[in-house]
């Protein structure tokens, strides 16, 4: 293993000086004395991409990360050459490189602000073994800078004095700050004097990030091959460079099925068939909402991928089906390792067409993994991910699985010692063929794609679902994913916090963690605490290695049944405010839980906040971590909050002590937020539904929600059959009003919205809805707070008794 404090700053530093320029439409060429080119593209006003190249040319420009559909177009561009160095100026950015050294600043065109700037800049040091260069970037960090993003990493939520490595890594049981795990997601966002700034260095090697840990006033990054190639994004505001990043490297192509919201259950392993059973009908008896069930590998013949075991499982479809029809919908694990075994058609098609990786010098790449020794598909050739896809035809089309679950996919070999493929194996990489160096962390997200491909194709009309473990940038585009096998103890539940606001700035929300923990068992309070936490992950799943007891909600006693179930049940009415949340992600590629400096950068005490989130716009989060607990101390960011439980309204931009026994997690809502709430479901679709609670909470002042809504599934909504209705909530001493905006063609099936209001500080004494005098008694039921009026209101005005 290479110790990296050698590689930071080893390597050529001979100052390259620039002797010339040349202009290609938006690319910008500047060679050097010494054969280095930098080129730099300008893609929008706020982004700029830097390239270099040590050799006088670049090779072929390929990326798995970055979509098609990135945004690009500026409004202005100007090139002057000065005395001393060339200066780009967009209506954003204001970017000088140095004549003298290729140096490059940055700053912010309004304020003329330094954003970033180069320490060394750009230098590198010649790879003998593997030919190339280890290419390298130092920049100055500044005091009270801080560093956010890189994927999964479980540690701090500020990266500030720390180094971490970006190898996909399979990690059974990995802990606080372990390093490398199952992904890799090479960006970052930097803050300083409230100014936010992204770095995507978008390169499939090893690579490694220092965030001013070895040297106090360096940040630096580097890779172990490929080119340096980095993306500078500008915000000023942290939501816009996270917005803006994921739009270069891809929302989600497509909203999940709503069921994928819903709670799912899963376990190593339920069989046979019976098992199955009476886990979905145990929900059902306990009145628990529950949406999917998960088989792992057992459902599998000698763990065959696209087979089943048909003693525990003799008629697939019918028992998808009968789950079905009691609302579960069936996710099944699907590995990339193929069983050698000449009677297997999935192993023969394969080997037949070449799909297998192989080796340097010839021989497949063999590799340990659960059903023994197997081939991997190269997954990043496009003929073997249309082969791959079209394996799930039975799967999905004909038996009715409805998500498939990939796994395993760093590629984890077990038994050897670096616990992957040699780096000697060698991959299509689309026509880029390579070592496995580089097409390592890409593999797992190939995988993926090809995967999601084929439900895709098979799921139609309804929509695909997806999840991944491991990960590069862009694999949101295509999937969910998980944050691997975790332990059943307090710190997991820290982890599994940071991980999921982490994975939510790195442009991945879509994520969960297995709740509970995958390896031990919890005590019910960890597992109640865990479930709490739970509800407002996205990708929300109870998973477990099952050998150490059962953990499901009802295995710890009726006291946790209980407390669980009023958690589930509480997901379920969040429903249309998650799928609101999700749909703006998908959107704006807005991330759907923000960590506090996301939320308010501009307070510097949010900067080093680990806990506490908002999860959409409006509702803020703080689980509790530890055992015995009857509350905690969290911070409570700027601005007026209801508590959830008993609408006392608290001032934020304090640290305060907050009760919070088994029951209760602290939950606050923002003033003026209008909630959008479903009835209680046992699963997605279970109920028509009737009517739409929207909790409105006062506000003296103004605010705006939102609801988003269409089918749940299938893909009319990408045809304009959705409904966005904004609220516009404006609160006077005396008054309230809320304007209704609708745009979109989707009817829901429910006529009205169940009013509920939350600290209003006056008695009503006259309704207007939209200018028409309803009586009071007429309307109002519940003392002065709950009304119930038709759902294409376009204004609620209510005006209060005057003395
Ligand atoms: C891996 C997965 C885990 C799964 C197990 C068996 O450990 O991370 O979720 O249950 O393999 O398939």
């Amino acid at each position: 293993m290479i110790t990296n404090t050698e590689l930071e700053h080893k390597g050529n530093l001979t100052p390259s000086k620039i002797i010339g320029f040349r202009k290609d439409v938006d690319r910008l060429y500047f060679s050097t004395d010494n054969d280095v080119v930098l080129q730099v593209t300008v893609l929008r006003d706020s982004v700029l991409r830097f390239r270099y190249t040590t050799t006088g040319t670049f090779t072929k420009d390929f990326s798995y990360a970055i979509t098609k559909y990135a945004s690009t177009g500026y409004n202005h561009l100007e090139i002057e050459e000065l005395k001393t160095f060339y200066k780009i100026t967009t209506s954003k950015l204001e970017c000088h490189i140095s004549k003298l050294n290729l140096g490059v600043q940055i700053y912010d065109v309004l304020d003329k602000r330094l954003i970033n700037q180069d320490e060394i800049g750009f230098h590198w040091e010649e790879s003998y073994v593997h030919g190339g260069n280890f290419v390298k970037m130092s920049k100055v960090s500044n005091d009270g800078e801080s560093y956010y993003g890189l994927g999964d990493k479980p540690s701090h939520i500020n990266l500030k004095g720390k180094r971490f490595e970006n190898w996909v890594t399979d990690s059974y049981a990995y802990g606080k700050d372990s390093d490398p795990i199952y992904k890799s997601i090479p960006f970052y966002t930097g803050l300083h004097h409230n100014k936010a700034y992204g770095i995507f260095f978008d390169n499939s090697f090893r690579s490694f990030f220092d965030f001013a840990q070895e040297r106090r006033n360096v940040t630096s990054f580097w890779a172990m091959g490929g080119e340096m190639n980095y993306y500078f994004i500008y915000g000023p505001k942290m939501t816009e460079v996270v917005e803006s990043y994921t739009d270069l490297t891809g929302k989600p192509h497509l909203l999940p099925p709503m069921w994928a919201l819903g709670f799912h259950q899963c376990k190593w392993s339920y069989y046979p068939e019976k098992k199955v059973k009476s886990i979905a009908n145990n929900f059902r008896k306990l009145k628990i909402p529950c949406d999917a069930i998960y088989l792992d590998i057992d459902y599998m013949d000698g763990f065959r991928c696209f087979t089943w075991n048909k003693d525990y499982f003799p008629d697939p479809k019918r028992m998808v089906k009968e789950l079905l029809d009691d609302g579960f919908k069936t996710v099944a694990i699907i590995d990339p390792g193929i069983k050698i075994d000449k009677e297997y058609s999935v192993f023969r098609e394969a080997l037949e067409n070449d799909y297998f990786c192989k080796r340097a010098d010839g021989p497949y790449m063999k590799g340990k993994v659960w059903p023994g020794e197997c081939y991997f598909p190269d997954f990043t050739n496009p003929k073997v991910r249309d082969w791959w896809a079209g394996l799930f035809q039975e799967l999905i089309e004909d038996i009715g699985v409805k998500g498939v679950w990939n796994d395993m996919n760093e590629p984890a070999v077990m038994e050897v010692p670096n616990k992957t493929f040699p780096d000697d194996v060698r991959h299509e990489y689309d026509g880029n063929r390579c070592s496995h160096r580089k097409a390592h962390n890409v593999y797992g997200m190939q995988m993926a794609r090809a995967t999601y491909q084929g439900l895709k194709k098979f799921a139609y009309p309804k929509r695909p679902f997806v999840i991944t473990r491991a990960a590069y940038s862009g694999t949101q585009r295509y999937t969910s994913t998980w944050t691997g096998d975790n332990v059943a103890t307090w710190e997991h539940l820290w982890i599994a916090n940071v991980q999921a606001q982490r994975l939510a700035m790195s442009g991945f929300s879509f994520a969960g963690s297995d709740i509970g923990g995958f390896a031990e068992q919890p005590q019910g309070e960890l597992f109640t605490r865990w479930v709490q936490l739970g509800i407002f992950h996205p990708f929300f799943r109870v998973h477990s290695s099952g050998d150490h007891g059962d953990q499901e909600p009802w295995a710890f006693g009726k006291n946790v049944t209980d407390v669980v179930r009023k958690f589930i049940e509480i997901r379920y009415q969040l429903l249309p405010y998650l799928y609101t949340t999700f749909w703006n992600y998908v959107e704006d590629g807005t991330p759907i839980l923000k960590s506090l400096v996301l939320y308010d950068q501009e307070d510097v005490h949010t900067h080093y906040r680990t806990d506490e989130f908002v999860f959409g716009n409006q509702i803020l989060v703080c689980p509790i971590l530890e055992p015995n607990a009857k509350g905690r101390r969290m911070y409570v960011p700027n601005g007026n909050w209801y508590s959830f439980w008993d609408d006392s309204i608290i001032e934020g931009g304090l640290e305060l002590w907050v009760d919070a026994d088994i029951e209760e997690m602290p939950i606050y809502i923002k003033e003026g937020a209008v909630i959008p709430k479903y009835p209680i479901q046992q699963y997605v679709g279970e109920k028509k539904i009737e009517t739409v609670t929207l909790e409105v909470y006062y506000k003296e002042g103004k605010e705006v929600s939102q609801l988003y809504d269409d089918a749940h599934d299938g893909y009319d909504y990408t045809k304009g059959r959705y409904s966005l209705r904004t609220f516009k909530l404006t609160g006077k001493p005396n008054e309230l009003i809320i304007q209704q905006h609708k745009e979109g063609k989707f009817d829901a099936e429910y006529g009205n919205f169940e009013i509920k209001l939350h600290g209003l500080p006056f008695e009503i004494e006259e309704i207007q809805v939209d200018n028409v005098v309803i009586p009071v008694k007429e309307l109002i039921k519940n003392g002065n707070s709950e009304m119930t009026i038709d759902k294409e209101f376009s204004q609620l005005h209510l005006i209060g008794k005057t003395e």
